[in-house]
Formats: structure tokens, sequence, C-alpha cells
């Protein structure tokens, strides 16, 4: 991130970034939707969900702080994969991205001593740590069973894995 960058608006490059992440985790879904593996699917729904929560929270930030919110264009995903522990592969990658792109918005709210931006980013931070912990979990499973993925059918419906939790979250535009 460039150094110069105000808050605000390394803030709106992460609404592009969140909105981003929702929309390849539907391309994930729609994947397993298309190989009829409905637990798997459900789960990256869910995530994209979560995705979309996430760039929601960020506009209602910018929103309180009285800052200009930018709605980014909506990029094409891919939503067929050759292997079928790809986009799992995919979804661990880029949720270690998105850490270390949180991880460096709450440096510049430091650097410039934007103290309710870096209170604001604390729980994202959290979130960042359970998402990368998540998908590593999944991948294990989707590994394991790579030639057969029913077991991880049968894994999503007993353990729920992502279910749950974000009672802390900030407010989302809209209300969620
Ligand atoms: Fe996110
Ligand atoms: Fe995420």
């Amino acid at each position: 991130m460039a150094k110069n960058k105000s808050f605000p608006d390394a803030l709106n490059d992460q609404i592009a970034n969140e909105f981003s992440a929702a929309m390849q985790y539907i391309g994930a879904a729609v994947h397993y939707d298309a190989e009829t593996l409905p637990r798997l699917a459900s789960f990256f729904y869910r995530q994209a969900r979560e995705e979309r929560s996430h760039a929601m929270m960020m506009v209602q930030y910018l929103l309180d702080v009285d800052e200009q919110v930018r709605i980014p264009n909506i990029k094409g995903q891919q939503t067929s994969y050759d292997d079928d522990v790809a986009p799992v592969r995919m979804a661990l990658e880029q949720e270690k991205r998105v850490g270390e792109e949180i991880y460096a918005l709450f440096e510049l709210a430091r650097e410039v001593k934007d103290y309710r931006a870096e209170q604001f980013l604390q729980w994202f931070v959290k979130e960042q740590v359970e998402e990368v912990a998540l998908m590593q979990d999944l991948l294990n499973v989707v590994e394991r069973s790579r030639d057969n993925l029913l077991l991880v059918e049968d894994f999503i419906a007993r353990e729920a894995p992502g279910e749950g939790g974000g009672a802390d979250a900030p407010p989302e535009a809209g209300g969620g």
C-alpha cells in the first residue's frame, strides 16, 4: 500500500477487495453447485455473504466519519475449476492476502494517528485469524478426501465450519 494514501482512500480500496472476494466465493460456490456438492456450495455462498458484509461495514464506517464512499465496478470471476481442491486453495490464499491488507490498513491508521480507524479495524484483525484458520481446516479435509468429496459434504454437515460468531461485528450499512 502506498504510504502517502489517506486512510479513507485505502479503506475504499479495501471495500473493492471485499466485494471482489464475495464474487470469487460465489464463483467457487457455483463450481461446487454444478458438481452437485451442495454443502460445499452453501459454505461458499455463505462466505460470499460474509465478504459482502465486510464491505458494508466499511461503507458504514466511511459514512459515520463523513468520508466519500466509492463502490467499485464488478470484475468477472472464475466459476469453474479443473480440480475440486482448487477453489479451497484459492480461498486460503485469498484470506491470507486479505489478512496482509488488513494489517497494512492498521499500520496506516497508526501512522496517521487515526484512533477511530484503528479501533474499527480491531474486529477485522481477529476475523482474519479465524478465516485463515477456517480455510486451512477445510483445505486439510478436502485434500485428505479429494477422491471422495462426499466425506467433505459430511464434514460440513456435521461440523458447520464458519457458522456462528460475529456478535461483536461493526454495524453494516443498510443494517445487514
Ligand atoms: Fe473479508
Ligand atoms: Fe474472508
